[in-house]
């Protein structure tokens, strides 16, 4: 299998959760716990804008990486509320989450904007995790592989080679967030499978194996093992999980024994 050509990535994407405090007593839980995970696999926490700081502090030293949960795609200028690239570089910051359903659901987020945003984080020196993944209906319709591809093809639009080597992919199918019910191992690998067929024939096989894909929506303890043992699962995005440091350590220690 070619797995080995890509490195397993579990993020932690914390939504709207923590204060500062809060942020701050999570991650030095976690860091002792996914400490043997260094040079294996990589962790991530994304965390909320105000607690970014916190958090490039407090994993400092570690191999804890730390993500964003947005960025705009304007340098600077009048855009009241938004972030930057640049001012999430300056802050030490190495990823950020692009196009969460919640995003696109919530705060009218389209495949334009999220386009955008890759391109602005790439160009900054920032590593996206751009999510797709169909709502229930869509996959009830049958549409589920039309409105992925649609989204990586959009969302990827105008990325180069080069680039690539730097996005990460999540599939979230919309259905499975937050809800408890899990793709399948069956259903995950289906797409994510489909997600790097559609990234081969985008740009090419060497490319497509080199992304790292991950899994995200309803990943916990119990499931992740399975999930992540299918080939074409690279990793995991986890929401509710990652908010508990012992849940989250078993999802990284069953990529870690991958
Ligand atoms: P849950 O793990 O809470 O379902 O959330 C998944 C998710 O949206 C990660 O980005």
């Amino acid at each position: 299998m070619n797995k080995n050509l890509r490195k397993a990535i579990i993020a932690g994407n914390w939504k709207m959760n923590k204060t500062r405090p809060e942020a701050k007593a999570l991650l030095e839980e976690i860091k002792p716990l996914v400490a043997n995970a260094e040079g294996k696999i990589e962790v991530i926490a994304c965390v909320p804008f105000t607690n970014l700081e916190t958090a490039v502090n407090t994993t400092a030293g570690s191999n804890v990486k730390v993500g964003a949960e947005n960025v705009h795609f304007e340098k600077s200028g009048a855009f009241t509320g938004e972030i930057s690239a640049d001012m999430l570089t300056e802050l030490g910051v190495e990823y950020v989450v692009i196009g969460h359903s919640e995003r696109r659901q919530y705060f009218g987020e389209t495949d334009e904007t999220v386009n955008k945003r890759t391109k602005a984080a790439l160009a900054a020196g920032l590593k996206p995790i751009v999510c797709v993944g169909e709502l229930k209906w869509e996959r009830e319709c049958g549409i589920t592989e039309e409105v992925v591809g649609k989204q990586i093809k959009l969302d990827l639009w105008d990325v180069t080679e080069e680039e690539l080597k730097n996005v990460v992919i999540a599939y979230e199918p919309v259905w499975a967030i937050g809800t408890g019910l899990t793709a399948t191992p069956e259903q995950a690998e289906e797409v994510c499978g489909f997600i790097r067929a559609t990234l081969a024939k985008l740009y090419n096989q060497a490319a497509a194996d080199a992304v790292t894909i991950q899994y995200g929506g309803s990943m916990n303890a119990k499931n992740a093992a399975e999930l992540l043992a299918k080939p074409n699962i690279d990793g995991g995005l986890i929401g509710g999980a990652s908010l508990k440091a012992a849940d989250f350590n078993v999802i990284v220690q069953a990529a870690v024994e991958g």
